[in-house]
Formats: C-alpha cells, structure tokens, sequence
C-alpha cells in the first residue's frame, strides 16, 4: 500500500517541479518582453502613464477676444473694458528664425501693415549644435519687400562637441538675450507693443489692431493660437500659448519664450508647425529641433515616411500626444482628423493660395 502513494507522491511532485520551472520559463519570457518592450517603446509608454508622473501648468486666465468685421474698434475696445486711443501705438515683431522661409513670408506679408520693425535674428547652428546657414540673410531678395521694416542680425552658435551633453536650451537662453540688445538696436521705447514669438506663431491682424488702438490692456499677455500640424489641413487645438504681446518697458521687458504671466488673450492667430514646403526642410527641422533627440531611428527621416505621415496626419515622431490626463490622451491619439475649412486663415495665404497650395486642404504632398 505504501509504495504506490510513495510513486504517487514522486511523480505529483515531479510534475510540480515541471510546472514550476514552466512557471519560471514564462516569467522569464515575460520579462524579456517587457524588457524589450520598454528598450523599443520605453518613451511612448512613459509618455502613456504622464498622468501619474507630471502635473499640467497652472491654467491661464482666458481673456475673451471680441471680433467681428465692420466693427468700429472704439465698439471693441470697449468689449474687451478697454478704451480707444487717439493714436496707434507702434508695434515691434521680434522673432528667431531657423529655416521657416514660407511662414516667414506669409508672417511678414500679413503684419507688414501694422508692423513698424521685424526684429529678425538667426544663428549660423542650431540649438543641437549642427551648423547651418543664415538662411534669412541668403534668401534676402525674397524679403525685400520689408527691407526698411527689417532689423536683422546674426548670432554665433556653438558646435556640438563629440561626447559632450551640452543643453541645447542652454545655447538658447544665450540666443534669446542676444535679442535682447537687438531690441534695443531697433529703436523701441516704452509704451510700444513688442511681440515675441517664432516665425510660425503668426498673430491675427485684428489681434494686432487691439493692441495698437486699445488702452488699458494687460502689460504683458500670452496670445492663444490656434495650432495646426503640417499645413493649415490639420487643425490640432489651441494648446498654443508661447507667444506674447508687451507694452515695452526698457527696465523689465526681457525676450523669452516661456510662461511670463497668468493672462492670455483668446484665439488671437495661428501657430502652424512642421507647416514645410520640401521633404529637406522637414529632415532638417527634425535633426535641428531642440528635442532632436525624438529621432530614435534613422528610418524616421525617409522621405517616404514623411510624406506618409504628412497625408494621414499622424506623428512625426511616433510619439503619444503630451497631455495631462489618460481622458486626453486617448482622446487624441491616432491622427489628426484633416479640415476643409479655408476660412479665417491669413489673408495673404488666400490671396496667393496657388502659391501654398501645401498649407491648404487636400495639398499634402511635398516637394523635394
Ligand atoms: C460696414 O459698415 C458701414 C457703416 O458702418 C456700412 O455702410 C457698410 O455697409 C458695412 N459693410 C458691411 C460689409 O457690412
Ligand atoms: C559662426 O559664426 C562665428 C562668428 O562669426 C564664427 O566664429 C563661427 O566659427 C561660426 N560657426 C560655424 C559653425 O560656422
């Protein structure tokens, strides 16, 4: 009687002991996964779980924006508690270029109107430290239109160094106060309104005109635009908040980027990223860019990828949307969905609309 339980006994705990190195292999291969699972996709799965790791800016406070056409402005300064000047105060665009030729034209065609001074600086590297040309200063004939309105200058870069970690925000603090004097060079004084902003940021011209006829505005304001990804197709949100609008204040005004204050002017004009006429433009802002360490793989600068991405609207980067909450980021993965809408956009890219048939619906192929 004993010797059967016995064998019993042996073989049921052999049989564990196989279940349980089974169990072992399984765990094994199931950590292997992960492993190589978060060594391929580690940044869209950190960026999955931002909710639990990050905490979204404090939010702006949102001033209502009043705009319709033939409305007088003293109506809508008065919308907004403001009231109407006697005369216009001059408004100075200050801007860091990179290589946006495009928006650049249409930014200077539309404001022209209304600006007294483009304060236009470049660098001959970019932020990560690649060297590249003054692209405003060898493309000048395509702006000479503007040639009395613009202040230009040159800033030199630092080339990236084999083995060092340099910041490439640290290259652009050292940019944007090289702004600075070049504010100062272009004749401002207090009291005038100066917009600090990148080329794509372009604020509406009726933005401009409440800044120019309205007293009692803010000192400073960021500007909310609305964004859009690759052309004027693919509307994203109105996430766009950098840029700003100062009534000057030699003592204070500083040229940044970043958050200033708590206050935002609603929808005031469009931001339009990636918004490039040719594929190098695109492979190029992608290397350039201060977050050019997105390009994990070198098959994420093909241009048939590119082009591919540009048409469907999805992520250049194969990145999760940078949102707060998992109701956000679900809410806005996958493509963009494309607009058809022309309608409110620069009137100049209306105006020459077989010129940038790229920024409009249905115009998503590229040149080389
Ligand atoms: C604009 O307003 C003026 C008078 O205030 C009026 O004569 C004109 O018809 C209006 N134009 C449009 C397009 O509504
Ligand atoms: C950038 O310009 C500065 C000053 O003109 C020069 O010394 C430097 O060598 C240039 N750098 C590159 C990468 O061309």
């Amino acid at each position: 009687m004993a010797a059967p339980i016995n064998k019993n006994r042996v073989s049921s705990s052999g049989s564990k002991h196989k279940v349980k190195r089974l169990h072992w292999v399984l765990l094994a291969l199931l950590v292997s996964l992960c492993v190589l699972g978060i060594i391929f996709h580690g940044r869209k799965i950190s960026y999955f779980f931002r909710p639990l790791w990050d905490n979204p800016p404090a939010p702006f406070t949102r001033i209502p924006h009043y705009y319709a056409e033939n409305v007088s402005m003293d109506q809508i300064c008065h919308l907004h508690g403001w009231s109407l000047r006697s005369q216009p105060r001059r408004i100075f665009d200050a801007i860091i270029f990179s290589n946006e030729l495009d928006m650049l034209d249409i930014r200077l065609h539309e404001l022209q109107p209304y600006v007294t001074k483009f304060i236009i600086l470049e660098s001959n590297t970019t932020f990560t430290g690649i060297p590249k040309p003054h692209y405003f200063e060898s493309n000048r004939d395509r702006f000479a239109f503007a040639r009395e309105q613009t202040v230009h200058g040159t800033f030199p870069g630092k080339l990236a160094v084999q083995g060092s970690n340099e910041d490439p925000f640290v290259l652009e603090g050292r940019q944007r106060a090289a702004m600075n004097s070049l504010i100062r060079r272009a004749g401002i004084s207090n009291g005038d309104i100066l917009l600090m902003a990148d080329t794509d940021e372009i604020p509406s011209p009726h933005t401009l005109k409440l800044l120019q006829w309205c007293d009692g505005i803010p000192p400073v304001m960021h500007l909310e635009l609305k964004h859009y990804m690759y052309s004027y197709e693919f509307p994203v949100d109105y996430s766009s908040w950098r840029a700003t609008a100062h009534v000057y204040n030699g003592q204070h005004t500083q040229y940044r980027h970043s958050r200033q204050t708590e206050v935002m002017l609603a929808d005031a004009g469009w931001h339009c990223s990636f918004c490039f006429r040719h594929m190098w433009e695109f492979v190029f802002k992608m290397t350039a860019y201060s977050h050019a360490d997105r390009v994990r793989y070198k098959s994420f600068l093909s241009h048939s990828r590119i082009q591919d991405i540009i048409c469907r609207g999805d992520d250049l980067f194969d990145m999760l949307p940078e949102e707060y909450t998992f109701k956000d980021i679900i809410k806005k993965m996958g493509s963009i969905p494309p607009s058809a809408s022309a309608v409110h956009l620069p009137a100049y890219l209306i105006q020459n609309a077989h010129r940038f048939k790229f920024l409009l619906p249905g115009g998503c192929l590229r040149e080389m």
